[in-house]
């Protein structure tokens, strides 16, 4: 058996092969070096023109784009009028931010649990939940799978909450024949190097209620409301919003970058394809379920490991991976169990079952545009060789 890199064997990269990586062009620093020499390189017209084209792909009438998807998410909230004393139903199967966004407007974030298959959060869970103080629910596509929002957003009708769908991960993919963007009030995109398609930082919400809209450009703008648009210094604001406006400078690089999120995502599909045939035989994963009226838009790849067949738990198999230079990493640690919502909120252990069985078990592997086959290849051979060592 061949010595693992962490006890001191030969890894099977000479170099690190990150988990993930943007994609940037000769062309996208071309976009971005011209958008500097305009007249404004922030609040100008690339701003506008990146929100167009963004709502016109997701096929709704409104984009608004934000400095960070976290941003994204927070004006979400507001703009839904999430205030104190209110709930809001999530997933603990996320980044933080999503649920973050929930307290930063004073309200309470309530953990759904997920479907062991999908990973999403799981619509009989949400109506568990639900109480009478329940006024936004946030599914989130975890990975890149788009939530049953069919089921979400009829629970959601039926009670008058708003859906926020945090689709950081799945832009690009869709359910049925609408794409993600179309299938929740509002919907939030995150434009970090890691995801689909990048501004550096940044983000947007996608909606087709004018109200929303409205609301959102106005938090992202200090609240401020202009009576006369001729007289800009004679603004009020009536409700305090935030600065959390994108460049004209980044927006060039999202517009340069969408006209590839096909090509991307393409890529990242087949990339994922290739995975899943390597890795659906294995005696040490599962893979998490692909309802076949979805199309994924593969952000993260996971693999759920099979601890009763290994003498390690989760913890080791990554570490073991990344000696062997394969930037394997875990999304995510479930959001309640950090302190600040245990203290806060007075979560503990326990809260979701699902999610905590599932977490245990969950490693992200690489998965990129520019990833090659060979790269893949060196992901697959170290995992053969960990869970070689490891097999019980
Ligand atoms: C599911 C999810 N929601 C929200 C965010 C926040 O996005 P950003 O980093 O652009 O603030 C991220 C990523 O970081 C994420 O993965």
């Amino acid at each position: 058996m061949e010595k693992l890199a962490l006890f001191g064997g030969t890894p099977v990269r000479a170099t690190r092969l990150p988990y993930a990586r943007q994609t940037i062009e000769a062309d996208d620093a071309a976009a971005v070096q011209a958008a500097l020499g305009g007249d404004w390189i922030t609040q100008g017209p690339l701003v506008a023109r990146f929100e167009q084209v963004l709502a016109a792909r997701a096929g709704v009438a409104h984009a608004v784009a934000f400095s960070s998807g976290t941003a994204a998410l927070h004006a979400a909230c507001w703009a839904a009028g999430l205030g104190p004393g209110d709930e809001a139903i999530t997933t603990p199967l996320t980044f933080a931010a999503t649920a973050s966004a929930v307290v930063y407007q004073g309200a309470r974030p309530v953990f759904a649990d997920i479907d062991t298959g999908t990973l999403n959060v799981a619509p009989d869970a949400v109506k568990r939940v639900a109480t009478a103080r329940t006024r936004a629910l946030l599914p989130v596509d975890f990975a890149g799978l788009p939530c049953d929002y069919a089921r979400l957003v009829a629970l959601a009708r039926e009670h008058g909450w708003v859906v926020i769908a945090d689709a950081a991960h799945s832009f690009g993919g869709a359910a049925g024949a609408r794409p993600v963007g179309a299938l929740a009030d509002m919907t939030t995109l995150s434009f970090h190097p890691a995801k689909l398609i990048t501004t550096g930082e940044g983000g947007a919400v996608l909606t087709d209620r004018a109200d929303f809209a409205d609301r959102l450009r106005t938090m992202r703008h200090h609240g401020i409301r202009y009576a006369d648009p001729a007289r800009p210094w004679r603004h009020d604001i009536p409700e305090i919003g935030q600065n959390y406006r994108l460049t004209d400078f980044q927006s060039a690089l999202g517009l340069s970058q969408l006209a590839k999120l096909d090509r991307f995502w393409e890529r990242r599909d087949r990339l994922a394809r290739r995975y899943r045939d390597r890795l659906s035989g294995s005696n040490f994963v599962e893979l998490p379920t692909l309802p076949a009226d979805r199309r994924h838009g593969w952000h993260l790849f996971v693999v759920l490991l099979r601890l009763d067949r290994l003498g390690a738990d989760r913890d080791t198999i990554v570490e073991a991976l990344r000696a062997e230079n394969i930037g394997a990493t875990v999304h995510y640690p479930l959001v309640y169990r950090h302190t600040a919502y245990r203290e806060r909120f007075g979560y503990s252990a326990g809260l979701c079952p699902a999610a905590e069985t599932v977490e245990a078990r969950l490693v992200t592997l690489p998965l990129f545009p520019a990833m090659t086959e060979d790269d893949q290849d060196d992901v697959l051979r170290a995992l053969d060789k960990v869970f070689a060592h490891y097999a019980r």
